[in-house]
């Protein structure tokens, strides 16, 4: 079972194998905040520490936000990301 790991919050949460952050995130308290849960607000923006390669692939919808938000390179929007191996984020400032 993958193991996703909140540098904020110094917790490490077990978590099904393609299970979104957003459900993980409601069950477990995180520092990971959430508005619109559908990638058009940024509120869940995180920083991808380690294993980026561990979530599911961006689509072209959270692409265009981060965008346009001159998001960096390893930040993705919470709400639009499944945890498919171990992962470690951040929350954004
Ligand atoms: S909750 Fe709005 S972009 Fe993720």
């Amino acid at each position: 079972m993958p193991i996703l790991t909140v540098k904020t919050d110094k917790k490490n949460i077990n978590i099904e194998q393609g299970a979104a952050i957003i459900d993980v995130c409601e069950t477990e308290e995180t520092s990971i905040l959430f508005g619109c849960r559908d990638g058009a607000c940024g509120a869940c923006m995180i920083r991808v520490l380690e294993n980026p390669e561990n979530l599911s692939p961006m689509e072209e919808h959270e692409r265009d936000f981060l965008e346009t938000m001159a998001a960096r390179e390893d930040e993705r929007l919470a709400c639009q990301c499944k945890v498919l191996g171990d992962v470690t984020v951040e929350v954004s400032e």
